[in-house]
């Protein structure tokens, strides 16, 4: 199939659509439809997918997305790059509401999720580094030209639906976690098993209970916090796309080098 898009961006909680004047494609894969039909149109001359997890109508919960089937589908358009924007708990008490981190490690608290293609034959990515370097440093550069500092950090990927408990809260801080969030994973790795860069883009909306005062986290505040920041979030990945590398030649694109499969 000739490439339709070699950017895509995997829209969270909140960011439903970011495409004008798109085309849309319904695709199948062998694990089933993704999320959604997915849309495409050029952005600042760049063929452009855009995919929203969750679907348009929110109908999947973080443990119910088909992640193999999303980024599957993503890679049968022809895409090499993904931005995948995210809500997420602050797990430090300056990582407050509207502060956008760009995560640098992941630590997975999933449980019971399919995370990989592989289940015949030994194929092992390095995934030392989840996210994709080239991704992040364009990521925060364009955020920084708007205004906004990105920082870096781990994030917390927990299996969900409920939020965590105080004492995992804080674990997860004693960890080193800087951010949580409950659909970072498998998605990361399933990209980096097609071999395509990764970049997650955190927007938090809360602090997460370990760090917050007396009510915990409630979805009411997510929702709202992160619908309070799509303008923001959309400016910067409007501008990022054409500045990610036509030619990507990251250690992400050769994942697959020399496994067997
Ligand atoms: N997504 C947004 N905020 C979160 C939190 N505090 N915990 C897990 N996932 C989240």
């Amino acid at each position: 199939m000739t490439s339709l898009a070699d950017v895509a961006v995997i829209g969270g909680s909140g960011l439903y659509a970011l495409l004008d004047d798109a085309e849309e494609h319904v695709v199948d894969t062998p694990y089933g439809p993704p999320s959604d039909p997915i849309t495409v149109a050029t952005v600042q001359g760049r063929r452009t997918a855009f995919l929203p997890r969750h679907g348009r109508d929110h109908r999947f919960p973080p443990h119910r997305i088909p992640y193999r089937a999303n980024i599957w589908a993503l890679r049968e358009l022809g895409v090499r790059q993904v931005l995948a924007p995210c809500a997420v708990g602050g797990l430090r008490p300056e990582l407050g509401p509207g502060t956008f981190v760009v995560p640098d490690q992941l630590v997975d608290r999933t449980s019971g999720r399919i995370q990989t293609y592989y289940d015949d034959g030994a194929v092992h990515v390095n995934f030392a580094d989840p996210y994709c370097a080239t991704g992040r440093d364009t990521v925060r550069k364009v955020a920084a030209e708007h205004g906004i500092e990105a920082g870096d950090g781990t994030m917390v990927v927990v299996e969900g639906p409920r939020f965590s408990t105080r004492a995992e809260s804080r674990w997860y801080t004693s960890i080193g976690g800087a951010v949580v969030n409950m659909t970072g994973h498998p998605e990361a790795v399933l990209a980096r098993e097609l071999a395509l860069c990764y970049t997650s883009i955190a927007l938090v909306t809360d602090l997460d209970a370990g760090v917050e005062g007396d009510h915990g986290v409630t979805q009411e505040e997510v929702f709202r916090v992160f619908g309070e920041n799509t303008g923001r979030l959309r400016g910067v990945l409007l501008d990022v796309i054409p500045r990610l590398p036509e030619h990507p030649d990251d250690p992400c694109q050769h994942a697959l080098d020399g496994l067997t499969r």
